[in-house]
């Protein structure tokens, strides 16, 4: 039976500031960020906008009344979760009015998090086939302002429906995974803010990569001429491409050049969004398959997933027959062209602008922010969530 990614959907804030802008304000050369980092605009989340909210945004319109009867797991990849104890999926659960006999639950990897959730997907489905599980990947990356992370913020959530008989992707047997205790990037629970060794962080990005894939050819006996393209977490879209350099001397100039060019393909949606974390692998993925037009049915697609601390997995997928038509291209162009630009200093008040932390209630003013989903306020230590279209 074959198991994988039956629809995508994506989301982010309508918020964005411009990183050649954001270079001037630091008194850095503008190149540093749009070419030494890789971004061109980094999405910036209101305060009616978290976790919850991006995910459920994002499903949302991927969903249908048949998809909400047949799910009946809901899992949740985030770091940015907003209660130590519920999770963020139940709250999605009940938004999206979900079928209530399912399961859901929050799992937490740094950025892996939406990779172990496919693959707990990939698992339930085997043994029920005939049922489809929603994985949601949600985050909003704060480093805070003028630290040298800022660059690499971002906000923005997938959503994916896993099924047997896939319309989209198939995901193959094989995948490599490697776990090591490394303090490259971590939040405390007391922080906002996540703390990071930059320079460790990249150099265990490229580590992990190069030992998972050598792992992953051990298993599989594929070599790089097997793939069509190879997406990757993208922290920042420079990222990847330093790994992929790494191990593009295995192969020949023709499968460099190939992989290469869709690799750039790939990082268009995350330059123009920045991390997203749990989601970033599948941004980057959605980019290449809805960007590029001649990208054939039966490709195999690798996928390469980090989580700082640190967890990393290579596995893959083959596209399938008429996969496009089952893209939402035109709603996220839309999504793209529809966003508005801050100026620096507003998005220096926005993310100054932050919820009670003392149990006070507070009323946010939802009609500025235009998603359908949205964090109205705190009352009595809970968080009021809105539907608009409800
Ligand atoms: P930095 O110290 O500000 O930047 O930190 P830099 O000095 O290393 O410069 C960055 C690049 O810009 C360099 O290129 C410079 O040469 C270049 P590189 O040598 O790296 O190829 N540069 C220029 N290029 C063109 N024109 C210029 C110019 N000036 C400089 N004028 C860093 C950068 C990414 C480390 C920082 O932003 C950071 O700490 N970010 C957060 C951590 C991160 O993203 N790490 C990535 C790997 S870990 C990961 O992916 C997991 C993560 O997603 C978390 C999770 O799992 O949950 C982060």
């Amino acid at each position: 039976m074959d198991i994988g990614i039956d629809k995508i959907g994506f989301y982010a804030p309508h918020l964005y500031v411009d990183m050649n802008k954001l270079a001037v304000s630091r008194e850095v050369e503008p190149e540093k960020f749009t070419i030494g980092i890789g971004q061109e605009k980094m999405a910036v989340a209101p305060i009616t906008q978290d976790t919850v909210t991006l995910a459920a945004n994002a499903a949302l319109d991927i969903l249908t009344e048949a998809d909400k009867e047949k799910i009946d797991f809901v899992i949740f990849g985030t770091e940015t979760g907003v209660d130590h104890s519920k999770s963020a999926g139940v709250y999605i659960h009940h938004l999206l009015g979900m079928n209530p006999w399912a399961r859901t639950v929050e799992v937490k990897q740094a950025c892996y998090g939406a990779t172990a959730a496919i693959q707990m997907a990939k698992g339930h489905i085997a043994l029920n086939p005939s049922s489809k599980v929603l994985v949601l990947g949600a985050d909003i990356a704060r480093y805070g302002l003028k630290t040298s992370g800022e660059a690499t913020q971002g906000a923005g959530a997938i959503a994916m429906v896993i099924s047997a008989e896939p319309k989209i992707m198939k995901l193959e047997e094989h995948s490599a995974y490697l776990t090591a205790d490394v303090m490259d990037f971590w939040r405390p629970v007391y922080s906002e803010m996540a703390l990071v060794d930059g320079k460790l962080s990249n150099e265990q990005y490229i580590s992990f990569f190069s030992k998972i894939w050598g792992k992953y050819k051990e298993k599989s006996g594929l070599a790089l001429q097997d793939f069509e393209a190879i997406c990757y977490h993208l922290p920042y879209t420079k990222m990847g491409y330093k790994a992929l350099k790494t191990v593009l001397d295995e192969t020949a100039e023709e499968t460099q050049e190939r992989l290469l060019s869709n690799y750039k393909i790939s990082t268009q949606y995350s330059r123009n969004i920045g991390n997203i974390y749990t989601g970033s692998l599948y941004l980057a993925l959605l980019s290449l398959l809805e960007q590029k037009e001649d990208l054939a049915a039966g490709s195999r697609i690798g996928l390469f997933s980090y989580g700082s601390g640190a967890v990393g997995e290579f596995f893959t997928g083959i596209l399938q027959p008429n996969y496009r038509n089952y893209l939402n291209t035109r709603q996220h162009t839309e999504l793209f062209s529809a966003r508005t630009e801050v100026s620096v200093s507003e998005y220096e008040q926005i993310f100054a602008e932050t919820l009670p932390k003392d149990g006070t209630s507070i009323e946010l003013d939802t009609d500025q922010d235009p998603a359908k989903i949205c964090l109205a306020g705190m009352k009595d230590h809970m968080r009021q969530y809105i539907h608009k279209t409800k």
